[in-house]
């Protein structure tokens, strides 16, 4: 049970800004589908450079919720948005509809955690709207049942994410402040075409791969190693570690039944230019999740020698660049 302390009962717009989060060590497969449970624990890093703002108004006047997510209206995406309000309305046993806009400045469904900043946004701005009172922790535990990843976004900086069997005991928590390393995301954006399999439905085929319990078996050791790399700030094992746990996890994916495969041909291009740019002494590594826009990761003092070169490549239609970012808040300037 979340713990709710009721304050301003007239409040109720509110708007919040969330960063994505890239996972280092990733969530893949879940053992809980309603509580969104995962299999394992996972590390991330918010991305600053990369926002999603989303207003939350509830009104008696409202017949119906209405969702707007860069100005469109789908069905699919406003049915989970309008589950995550429902629990949001139960926590405050109120039943008002509401109006959500919200608004990213960088493209979704296209590998780039959306989903995460999505619903870190909405849980911040609709509690707030509804004038409950939650702690981190607490609001970690609801936007996890938004979209798991979304409990990393809440927090600042470096992130765990706790495996656990309990959902009061899966959340996230901060592992080192924002400015505790300085090491930069460079998103290269390969293609904004959306993916035919959404991230909820592919993490459900995680166990049918044969690979998965290969996977379960040393991704805690993997977690322990993510952990001491960043916090001893050795840079060239942890991008190792990093690079070596995408092409696992996507070794998974595309072994599942049936298979997934997000990976287009740019991203291809940009992993193998990483190993070639690698060999030729630029430490940098790179990171995928579930599409086909690929995350390099590298110090600062490298960043304008690598973004120079990314911008050379010709399926790279956009780059974006990230430093270590803050948990999800809450702004004054609303959508709507
Ligand atoms: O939270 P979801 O359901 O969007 O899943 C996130 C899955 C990955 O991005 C591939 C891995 C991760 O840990 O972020």
């Amino acid at each position: 049970m979340l713990h709710v302390t009721r304050s301003r009962f007239n409040v109720m717009k509110a708007t919040a800004v969330a960063h994505p989060n890239v996972a280092f060590i990733k969530y893949w497969g879940r053992k809980n589908e309603i509580l969104r449970l995962p299999t394992n624990g996972s590390i991330s890093m918010n991305l600053d450079g990369l926002t999603t703002t989303t207003t939350v108004e509830f009104s008696p006047d409202y017949k119906e919720d209405s969702i707007l997510i860069d100005e469109e209206s789908k069905f699919d995406e406003a049915k989970r948005v309008i589950e995550h309000l429902d629990r949001i309305r139960k926590i405050a046993h109120i039943a008002f509809r509401a109006k959500v806009v919200s608004q990213n400045n960088f493209p979704s469904s296209t590998g780039l955690s959306s989903s995460a900043s999505g619903f870190a946004a909405l849980t911040v701005a609709g509690v707030k709207a509804l004038g409950i009172e939650l702690s981190e922790k607490e609001l970690s535990i609801l936007a996890r049942q938004g979209s798991g990843s979304a409990c990393r976004s809440i927090l600042s900086g470096f992130v765990e994410w706790k495996d656990a069997d309990t959902s009061e005991d899966s959340y996230a928590y901060t592992l080192f402040p924002s400015d505790y390393w300085d090491i930069v995301d460079i998103v290269a954006v390969v293609s904004t075409e959306k993916k035919e399999v959404p991230t909820s439905e592919g993490q459900k085929l995680a166990q049918t791969s044969p690979f998965f319990t290969v996977r379960s078996s040393h991704i805690k050791e993997k977690i322990q190693k993510a952990k001491k790399y960043i916090e001893e700030k050795r840079f060239e094992e942890f991008g190792e570690l990093v690079e070596e746990e995408a092409i696992e996890m996507h070794a998974v994916m595309m072994t599942s039944h049936p298979s997934l495969l997000y990976l287009s041909q740019g991203t291809l291009e940009m992993m193998k230019l990483v190993t070639k740019w690698r060999k030729e002494g630029l430490p940098l590594y790179f990171t995928i999740n579930t599409g086909q826009d690929i995350h390099l990761l590298c110090e600062r003092k490298n960043v304008d020698s690598i973004v120079a070169k990314v911008k050379e490549v010709s399926q790279v239609k956009k780059i974006f660049v990230s430093h270590p970012g803050e948990g999800a808040k809450l702004i004054e300037k609303h959508l709507f």
